[in-house]
């Protein structure tokens, strides 16, 4: 990464697939234990005396709540702020917010409308920053849909999976997810709203299988998986064109009948019901959206055992 040794978690490929893998694996690892296995964690608390700050200068509610209730049942603590609470209201910079939270914390997690406030954040930071949403990526969010789509589907290696909708933040970090993970992702958006070009080109350039399409049929056509998001996220302004934009790529009863006859739905949430999806779709019995939101928490504990636990973290999830 940038930074050298600090463990920034900014976008999916800043790790590689064999770190991203072990990321999973311990977040599951450490689910399947407190899952009423006899044995406790080794050790219980990895995160004990850490403490976790969460600066937030846009609404959360999953981002929020999974890292800060998981980094307590690591063991650790959090601070979270939101932004105008902080002297960053009042116009101090990052780069000294930085400096004066890397003395406090042990990491810090990011959501912001300013792409390059994260930057600054981990440029500055001496402890490891993730990103927890800006208007070009949500890579935390994408570690959890991983970890779903494999508890219900297995290995999604060689899987089929298909974006329909806006080319957003989350579309960007799931085709970063192909190249890492090794899936085919076909993505059908409108001709004005298309994935984010560069994004599309490193993802190309590093082995993952894309398709673009403005075809949500051709996008879905067989596939295991059929994700969409809101199509207005916080960053985007101009919501009533966009909606008409992107009316023929709600997620309905027909689009999912094209798809794989067992695909899963996967949606980030919040979901805006009618719009990008049926209600018969979000609450049908192909939706595995609330288990999708639950890993949240799995998958970042996976992430912030990676970030704080020290050289030998992959040992945490597994038997003593
Ligand atoms: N999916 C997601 O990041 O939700 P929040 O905006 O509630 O954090
Ligand atoms: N694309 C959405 C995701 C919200 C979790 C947004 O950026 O608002």
């Amino acid at each position: 990464s940038e930074s050298g040794a600090v463990r920034h978690f900014l976008d999916i490929r800043d790790l590689d697939a064999v770190t991203l893998r072990q990321i999973l694996d311990v977040g599951a690892g450490i689910k399947g234990m407190q899952r009423g296995r006899a044995r406790p964690l080794h050790p219980a608390k990895p995160l004990e005396g850490r403490a976790l700050g969460i600066l937030l200068s846009r609404p959360s509610t999953r981002t929020r709540v999974s890292f800060e209730v998981g980094v307590r049942q690591l063991g650790g603590d959090a601070v979270v702020l939101s932004s105008s609470d902080t002297q960053i209201g009042r116009g101090e910079s990052i780069q000294d917010t930085a400096r004066v939270l890397s003395r406090f914390v042990d990491a810090i997690v990011l959501r912001t409308g300013r792409t390059a406030s994260l930057r600054d954040l981990a440029r500055w930071s001496s402890v490891p920053v993730i990103n927890g949403l800006t208007p070009q990526s949500h890579p935390v969010q994408i570690l959890a849909d991983i970890m779903t789509f494999e508890e219900h589907r297995g290995p999604i290696r060689g899987r089929t999976l298909a974006w329909v909708g806006d080319g957003n933040n989350v579309a960007s970090s799931l085709i970063e997810a192909a190249a890492r993970f090794d899936f085919t992702l076909r993505l059908a958006t409108p001709p004005q709203l298309p994935p984010n070009k560069e994004v599309v080109a490193w993802a190309r350039a590093n082995g993952a299988k894309l398709l673009l399409t403005h075809d949500p049929r051709e996008a879905v056509a067989g596939a295991d998986c059929i994700l969409t998001d809101t199509w207005v996220s916080m960053s985007d302004e101009a919501a009533a064109e966009r909606i008409i934009l992107l009316e023929p790529y709600r997620v309905d009863r027909a689009l999912m009948a094209c798809a794989a006859r067992d695909a899963l739905f996967m949606h980030c949430l919040p979901a805006h019901i009618g719009e990008e999806v049926t209600e018969e779709v979000f609450e049908g019995p192909q939706s595995v959206v609330f288990d999708e939101a639950e890993n949240r928490l799995h998958a970042q504990k996976g992430l912030l055992v990676w970030a704080l636990g020290g050289e030998d973290w992959t040992r945490f999830g597994k038997e003593p």
